[in-house]
């Protein structure tokens, strides 16, 4: 029976082979794995029987239990200014991420063909065999790779055993990195003349709305001094021809092949229009078709203009950015399209335009949807360059790597229109060294040298060093980590007339927690080991949004942010990583692990969204206990003035001023007095007109469960996956906002349950497990398709409640 689907296989590849001349697959079932390190794994007749069976993407970590013996740690964190070496909990999320761990699986292809495989990313330490053979070591766990596995392979093409290794030190990241085939790995079966891996490089040399210049480089290996015809249509977004190009070159030399285009009145690339292109390239040698190689791009223009800021298309605009980590909450670092594009959705709502994947490679999937989705990126390699943060980082493979690691990241993401820039680094402790500048340069050189097109920034936090010792100067685009009243400064004594936010803000809150009284503080710590959601409240380094906010609107030359973060993620619970057990996820997030969004999410909307109007209430109106107390209502909006009525009597108008940089951005009723009730807030447009209003209500007893899905509808490909919010209510319909409890999910039909996650950095519920607490009366639960189409009915149970239950269709 297995042998008639590999030869079934075979014949298909071969078909497609002879038609294409190119094949790609990805290996994501049937793969055995052990977390452990068997000697002989790597041999294909190893026994792996017992092995279990898994998935890929695959994070062996996420499983857990939750542990403080996981991760624990004594260490001085330099970058937060600690000297003395204390007591870290909770640092990469308190899961089992170390040790040691082997994956198996085979894969067929045609006699005689050329082969690559060609990993998304692999965490970490990979090392690669084909057949018992050693085919390659990849030490970076984010970055992409690719290797030519032809010698390896079977005289059949057959049968070929691939196994990987892979393999996390104690000590080896500051934040939750996954463990595992966590990316995808393809196939890609071609000639033996074919374009390599990343082999195209497109450029735009010139852009106007009238035409474009489209430039296409395609290297093509092994031609020898064949003469070589490539036939390149350019496609758009309908697939249909907008200019085509047939070129006749030897390639000698390892000088690509060359053609250029023009489009007519192109159709730009931008976050609010993202139009794309396609180059499909036919490739003949010597008369015969021996590849075909597409390339998505798109056409754009960028700037960086001193003392103006940055223009896209000839329009000035500000970076309104996140920085995020890669991993996907309660799904951990197992890259899944769904996840991103969810995350990237409620982003996009907020008014978000850019992303900088902090402070690794990205997975592929996500510069894709930053393409198709509209938002531009910036990437970066790197955490740590040759001097250490972590006992067991990067640092180790840096003088060997660096290099080999940036080239794979630029001449990957070189083609896509999304990415505007590259950062070369994330506070490196070499930024202080004397020779640091020469490192920096070093890197900087490889990406001007790989892609001459983008400029190239870093992550700068120790300004005091920066600015003196040449290390900013050289810098393309300076970018600054928080210390945003460093920024003027910095304008006025680096040549560049340009600041960047590569990292600001920094607030923590915990979604649905509000403590009294209400003062703006660093490092404030409480007893339930949360932080206010009045959104007051930041790290000894960091600072509150409205201050870059501000920055932003009030300096030409200050050219927006990104904001730390974007998402909670799991480690770094700051301000409780200082023996704070059970914190172990992040408090940074403008939305929670659970992907809900914080209250600092409509802070964030009512500036940088300026298609919809924003009027966010908070605090909740359930306060037993606190009646005829002080409990301050703040209203997030972009009407300029509201008024604030408590069950109808009036705590007046406020208007935005410039009198504090709170009170630009936040409308504040510090004297409102908690009473049992309703909270009215009622926002006035320019002419001082009741334009619209939000009404906050006291819960009354927790009754019953209401699930909402982020879709009704998802693809029937085992993939997909939609997103249920979780709410405990009254009889009503009111949130009840100190609601607990544990709720139980069951799944049925044609789906099946993936995950839940709460957001509380507290909760050591696993997120994998059919239950969960709520957290302030929510959570978020997550199904995915099954492989057939048909109906999904979600069920949500709990003590106390009538039930929820949501339907939902998986199709093709
Ligand atoms: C920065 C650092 C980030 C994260 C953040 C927390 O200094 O670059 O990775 O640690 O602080 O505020």
């Amino acid at each position: 029976m297995m042998m008639i689907r590999w030869c079934l296989l075979f014949v298909l590849i071969s078909n497609c082979l002879q038609a294409q001349n190119r094949q790609e697959y990805l290996l994501q079932k049937n793969w055995q794995f052990i977390q452990s390190d068997p000697s002989g794994a790597m041999e294909p007749n190893f026994n792996d029987k017992d092995w279990k069976t898994v998935f890929v993407p695959h994070d062996w970590a996420i499983y857990g239990p939750f542990d403080r013996n996981n991760d624990l740690q004594k260490v001085a964190v330099k970058q937060n200014g600690e000297t003395v070496a204390s007591t870290k909990t909770g640092r990469t999320g308190g899961l089992p991420y170390t040790g040691i761990g082997w994956y198996r699986n085979h894969f067929d292809v045609p006699a005689g063909t050329t082969v690559s495989l060609l990993f998304d990313g692999a965490m970490s330490e990979a090392k690669v065999y084909v057949n018992g053979k050693e085919a390659c070591f990849w030490p970076n766990g984010y970055n992409s790779f690719s290797v030519d596995v032809t010698p390896y392979l079977t005289a059949d093409g057959q049968h070929n055993l691939l196994a990987v290794r892979l393999e996390n030190k104690p000590q080896s990241s500051r934040w939750y990195p996954g463990a595992g085939l966590y990316r995808n790995v393809h196939v890609i079966v071609t000639q033996k003349a074919h374009v390599p891996v990343w082999g195209t490089y497109v450029t735009t040399p010139y852009v106007s709305d009238a035409y474009a210049a489209v430039n296409l480089k395609t290297t093509i290996d092994n031609t020898g001094d064949a003469d070589i015809k490539v036939i390149t249509e350019i496609l758009n977004a309908k697939g249909e021809k907008v200019a085509v190009k047939e070129n006749i070159q030897k390639v000698t030399h390892g000088k690509p092949f060359e053609q250029n285009f023009i489009v007519n009145q192109p159709a730009l690339w931008s976050p609010e229009a993202p139009n794309l292109y396609t180059a499909k390239s036919v490739i003949y040698m010597n008369g015969v078709q021996i590849d075909t190689y597409t390339t998505r791009f798109g056409i754009r223009d960028i700037r960086f203009v001193a003392d103006k800021g940055f223009y896209l298309n000839g329009k000035l605009r500000k970076f309104q950015g996140v920085c995020n980590h890669h991993d996907l909450g309660p799904l951990g670092a197992a890259i899944n399209v769904a996840a991103l594009r969810y995350q990237l959705t409620l982003l996009k709502e907020m008014g978000c335009d850019a992303i900088r994947t902090s402070h690794n490679m990205p997975a592929p999937e996500l510069v894709d949807l930053c393409n198709e989705m509209g938002f531009m990126m910036m990437i970066e390699p790197f955490d740590e360059w040759d001097i250490a943060k972590c006992e067991n980082g990067y640092h180790r493979f840096f003088a060997e790597w660096a290099e080999k690691d940036m080239v794979n990241m630029l001449r990957h993401y070189r083609n896509d229109p999304c990415v505007v820039m590259w950062s070369i680094g994330n506070e490196v402790p070499t930024q202080c060294s004397p020779d640091g500048y020469k490192v920096a340069s070093f890197l900087q050189d490889i990406c001007h040298r790989e892609d001459p097109t983008r400029p190239v920034t870093c992550g700068m936090d120790q300004v005091s060093c920066v600015l003196s010792n040449g290390f900013a100067s050289m810098i393309d685009i300076p970018g600054f980590n928080y210390r945003v009243n460093r920024y003027k400064e910095a304008y006025g004594k680096l040549p560049q007339n340009l600041v960047l936010g590569t990292e600001t803000s920094s607030t923590v809150s915990s979604r649905g927690v509000y403590q009294f009284p209400v003062v703006r503080k660093g490092d404030a710590v409480y007893k339930d080991h949360q932080s206010s959601s009045y959104d007051f409240e930041y790290c000894s380094w960091s600072n509150l949004p409205d201050e870059d906010l501000a920055m932003a609107e009030d300096n030409e030359w200050s050219i927006g942010q990104f904001v730390w973060t974007g998402f909670d993620y799991l480690g770094e619970p700051s301000p409780y990583d200082v023996d704070g057990w059970p914190n172990h996820s992040s408090m940074f997030g403008i939305i929670d692990l659970a992907s809900i969004p914080k209250d600092r999410y409509y802070l964030y909307r009512s500036v940088w969204n300026k298609k919809a109007a924003t009027l966010h209430v908070l605090p909740h109106w359930t306060w037993p206990g606190r009646e005829g107390q002080v409990t301050p209502v703040f209203a997030y909006t972009n009407y300029p003035s509201a008024e604030l009525f408590i069950n109808g009597t009036s705590y007046g108008k406020r208007f935005k001023n410039d009198s504090t940089t709170q009170n630009r951005y936040r409308l504040m009723w510090m004297n409102a007095v908690y009473e049992k009730g309703e909270i009215k807030v009622v926002a006035y447009d320019e002419n001082g007109k009741a334009a619209e209003e939000k009404i906050v209500r006291t819960a009354g007893k927790p009754h019953h469960i209401v699930l909402e899905a982020n879709r009704d509808t998802i693809a029937a490909d085992g993939n997909d996956l939609a997103y249920i919010r979780v709410k405990i209510v009254d009889k009503d319909g009111n949130l009840c906002p100190a609601d607990q409890r544990l709720i139980t999910f069951t799944v049925s039909g044609a789906g099946s349950y993936k995950a839940a996650a709460n957001g509380d950095p507290t909760s050591l519920d696993l997120f994998h497990l059919p239950q969960m607490h709520a957290f302030n009366g929510e959570l978020t639960t997550i199904v995915q398709s099954k492989e057939q189409a048909g109906e999904i009915i979600v069920e949500a149970k709990a003590k106390g409640l009538s039930p929820g239950k949501i339907l939902l269709k998986s199709g093709f």
